[in-house]
């Protein structure tokens, strides 16, 4: 209940047994109120307890803004839909870290050091090779982009801004081309270099998709497609592996080990790994005529089988990014000529979903993850890869999450407190007594 004080200031109450305790309250740009909890355990002895965080916010941040009820998702202010239409995913980059859309003098210098950030330590192609051939992409990300760390110490140093800068711009830059190189490892193909003449999109589709033995032409039409995909998944608030990112980084630790901690949680199948596993939901359903009963299935809690691609902890409504994912996915398949049987399978599971009382009562809609791995798979990228390219994308909102983190005076190391509900204090019993 808010209260007000003398100095007009908002303030919550909290009485526990014959504790009382008043908590701050704080008022965002948009979106709800905060109660400020930190002194709750000095002043009632109690903790509070919100597995999952779902009503606990762990920052104040400028960077993205989500209302989940109404759909709306703004980066530094700027709809996901208008920056999807007409920005660029470098441009979103600029606005992610700088705060603001840069101007034409600003993107020129900013687009020009990433370019020339994008080759890696010629020494890292050496580790791939340690790796198995069948090794999951995610999992040779994880490895390398920790293994960054072992090769730019000139950028480790967090509380140096310019080498928090140079930092950023490496990963953003770096990312791409290890994630390439990741694919091109699997495939048993040769590392393609990056081109300095080539935008971001089209420059990783070279990399992924050339080989030495002839020119590759990008296709505009498929880089435009795939750099919209990398703006929509460029940043998305406090989400898992941005919380991870944070969390990691606010020990101290540099940055490439913090985007790598990540890069591990973002390939939860709950979290960015979603997009491979719906595709492989639709390859499994194969046929529209078997919807329906994998849906029932998908609502029986003992099948412990879920809609892979449906359903937000923010969204409550249609994940504004689903939208313009869909758009991209006809604009793909048409470009290519591609009939998809798949994309058949979505639109009818997804209608039937619609319109079926368990995910109406639990606001369970398209996210994100529904559509891109069938737009992915026509782009030409294995479903392994799906969720590189998640990393590849939100790599730009985890560094500029993890440099509002560093730079914010409010924050130190994350050590959540427990309920314990372990064993009470016992005696230790030698071995020849236990039976
Ligand atoms: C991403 O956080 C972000 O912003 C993430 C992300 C980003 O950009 O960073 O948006 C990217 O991770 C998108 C989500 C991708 N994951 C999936 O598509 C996997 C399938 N979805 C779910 O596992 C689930 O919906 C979550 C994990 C996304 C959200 O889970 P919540 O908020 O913790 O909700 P919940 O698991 O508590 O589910 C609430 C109810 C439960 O039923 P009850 O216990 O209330 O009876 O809804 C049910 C769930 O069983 N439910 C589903 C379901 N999702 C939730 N039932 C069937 N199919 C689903 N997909």
């Amino acid at each position: 209940m808010n209260a007000i004080d003398k100095a007009g200031g908002k303030f919550a109450n909290l009485s526990c047994g014959d504790k009382q305790t008043t908590m701050p309250v704080r008022s965002g740009t948009i979106g709800p109120d905060v109660m400020d909890i930190g002194k709750v355990y000095a002043n009632t002895g109690m903790f509070t307890y919100d597995p999952g965080f779902t009503s606990t916010a762990n920052c104040s941040s400028k960077i993205t803004y989500i209302d989940g009820d109404e759909g709306v998702l703004l980066y530094r202010g700027y709809p996901i839909e208008q920056l999807a239409k007409q920005s660029s995913h470098l441009e979103a980059c600029y606005l992610l870290l700088h705060g603001e859309l840069p101007t034409a003098a600003q993107f020129e210098e900013f687009r020009s050091i990433v370019t020339r950030h994008t080759m890696v330590h010629e020494q890292m192609t050496r580790f791939f090779t340690g790796f198995r051939r069948d090794a999951h992409p995610m999992a040779i990300m994880c490895g390398s982009v920790g293994a960054l760390s072992a090769f730019y110490h000139d950028s480790t140093d967090i509380h140096d801004p310019k080498q928090r800068m140079i930092a950023s711009h490496r990963l953003i830059a770096k990312m791409p081309t290890l994630a390439a190189m990741a694919f091109k490892y699997s495939v048993g193909q040769p590392f393609i270099y990056p081109r300095n003449d080539l935008d971001y999109a089209s420059n990783f589709m070279q990399m992924c998709f050339a080989v030495p033995c002839e020119p590759y032409h990008v296709n505009p039409v498929l880089a435009r497609a795939l750099d919209r995909i990398f703006i929509l998944h460029a940043d998305h608030e406090q989400n898992a592996s941005t919380s991870t990112v944070r969390l990691a980084g606010s020990s101290g630790a540099n940055p490439f080990a913090c985007i790598a901690a990540g890069i591990a949680c973002l390939w939860g199948p709950a979290h960015g790994g979603a997009n491979e596993a719906a595709l492989k939901m639709l390859e499994e359903i194969g046929d529209v005529k078997n919807i329906k009963g994998f849906v029932a299935r998908a609502k029986d809690k003992n099948s412990g089988q879920r809609l892979m691609g449906f359903g937000h902890r923010v969204y409550k409504n249609y994940d504004p990014r689903a939208k313009v994912m869909q758009e991209t996915c006809y604009e793909v398949l048409k470009t290519l000529g591609i009939k998809d049987p798949l994309l058949d399978v979505a639109m009818e599971l997804e209608q039937i979903a619609l319109h079926d009382e368990y995910f109406i009562e639990k606001k369970l809609y398209p996210n994100v993850d529904f559509y891109s791995g069938i737009v992915l798979r026509a782009l030409g990228f294995p479903t392994s890869m799906f969720t590189v390219l998640f990393a590849v994308a939100r790599t730009a909102g985890w560094i500029a999450q993890w440099k509002e983190m560093v730079e914010d005076p409010e924050q130190k190391i994350g050590r959540p407190r427990q309920l314990y509900v372990g064993a009470p204090k016992r005696e230790y019993t030698d071995v020849a007594m236990r039976v």
